[in-house]
């Protein structure tokens, strides 16, 4: 197997993701999903799984959400990806295709053209059209529909940009309204938190909870012992030289924290190097890429995002918070941190302490052990950050 950190990777060297893949066939007999993770963590490559190996009764579309910007454009996407999956058992979208040929639709040598869409395109129309024809028309009725949306939540920050926040919530009120009238089920995720969407409609008055039907699943790190699977397959394929070949693969797996992505890139690393396999120059390659300032492993996000998530009056509290956890082994009690930061100048508001630590925590920064002390969740991540910020 080649390393190809970032890259489409072939289905078959996809490493220990079959529990949770289980989960997700298990839980979408009953309701929809919304996806939740760390970033880089995996949730494309499980989504691409979902579709190219559905549990027998399923029949899985999958659409990457990312390019589109406009309510009318995501109804003309899941449209055109309807009709493409009818016309495969040479069924088409009736409803839809109607209603569209009413609005000035042409059809040439079997494609349908339509005029340029304004803003008063009947977007909710022609999607639960879509949907209810999906749901109508399929040639084999034992297969249920099942969405699978990528970059969900980036689709509904750029129709919030481009149309405002109402369509944007209209977006995900409809989507709700066709899940509970249709038998059609969806699994939503996406690079940005889905909680980020919700809560800046939410500031916005937006009292409904539009994905309460739906189970977040987390979705883990490799546990260590696929890590160590995929490192050691990744070494043997890339021809790493090395005399420790299973000891190796552990001590990636370990450096990485269990993200596929950091073991690719470590395995690449090494293979660049040409440096003889061992644990050491792995660690010591790990070091070198932390602190490249080309930033391969795609980690400044993690500083950059902060005003962007938490807005700009907070970023200073919330950088504040992170140096103070990152600087320390041990985990910190919610009395120490405050009473640190209240020495340091940084926040001395115990409420607002509390409300940017649950954030925090929700972005997957931060997680409390038993006795609720808090640390970083991923040592990598921690290592980072102290370099990245002098600590
Ligand atoms: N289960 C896996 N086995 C092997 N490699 C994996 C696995 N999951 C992910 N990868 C590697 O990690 C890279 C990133 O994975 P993926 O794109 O699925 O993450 P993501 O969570 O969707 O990222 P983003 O948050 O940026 O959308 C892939 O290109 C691949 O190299
Ligand atoms: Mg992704």
């Amino acid at each position: 197997m080649k390393a190809n950190p970032g890259g489409q990777i072939d289905l078959k060297a996809v490493i220990g993701r079959d529990r949770i893949i289980e989960q997700i066939w298990d839980t979408l007999e009953q309701q929809s999903i919304r996806m939740n993770a760390e970033r880089r963590i995996g949730k494309t490559t499980i989504i691409k799984k979902l579709r190219a190996e559905p549990r027998k009764g399923w029949a899985p579309i999958y659409q990457d959400l990312e390019q589109y910007h406009t309510a009318s454009e995501f109804a003309m996407a899941v449209y055109r990806e309807v009709e493409q999956f009818l016309s495969l058992s040479k069924r088409t979208a009736r409803r839809a295709k109607n209603l569209l040929e009413s609005i000035g639709g042409t059809e040439v040598g079997g494609v349908i053209k339509f005029p340029s869409f304004s803003r008063e395109t009947p977007w909710k129309e022609i999607l639960s059209n879509s949907i209810q024809d999906l749901v109508d028309e399929r040639s084999n009725p034992k297969d249920r529909p099942l969405f699978l949306w990528d970059e969900v939540p980036f689709m509904l920050a750029s129709i919030k940009d481009h149309e405002g926040e109402s369509v944007a919530m209209e977006v995900l009120d409809i989507l709700r309204g066709l899940r509970q009238s249709y038998d059609v089920r969806m699994v939503l995720t996406g690079s940005i938190g889905l909680h980020h969407v919700i809560s800046g409609l939410k500031q916005q008055n937006y009292a409904n909870s539009p994905l309460n039907d739906t189970l977040p699943i987390l979705v883990p790190p490799l546990d260590s012992e696929s890590a160590s699977e995929l490192a050691y397959k990744l070494i043997e394929g890339e021809y790493i030289q090395t005399e420790v070949h299973q000891k190796l693969a552990e001590s990636i797996a370990d450096l990485s924290d269990g993200f596929p992505f950091y073991i690719h890139h470590i395995v690449k690393a090494l293979k660049q190097s040409g440096l003889e396999g061992t644990s050491n120059a792995a660690e010591q390659l790990v070091s070198r890429q932390l602190l490249d300032a080309s930033d391969p492993w795609e980690l400044k996000h993690y500083s950059d995002r902060i005003p962007v998530y938490y807005g700009e009056d907070n970023e200073k509290a919330v950088l504040g918070i992170l140096d103070g956890i990152a600087d320390r082994a041990e985990a910190i009690s919610f009395n120490e941190l405050l009473a640190e930061l209240k020495g340091t100048g940084v926040l001395d508001d115990r409420d607002r302490l509390v409300d940017l630590l649950r954030l925090i925590e929700q972005d997957h920064y931060l997680s409390r052990n038993n006795d609720g002390y808090y640390r970083f969740q991923f040592p990598l991540l921690q290592r980072w950050w102290k370099l990245s910020r002098g600590l």
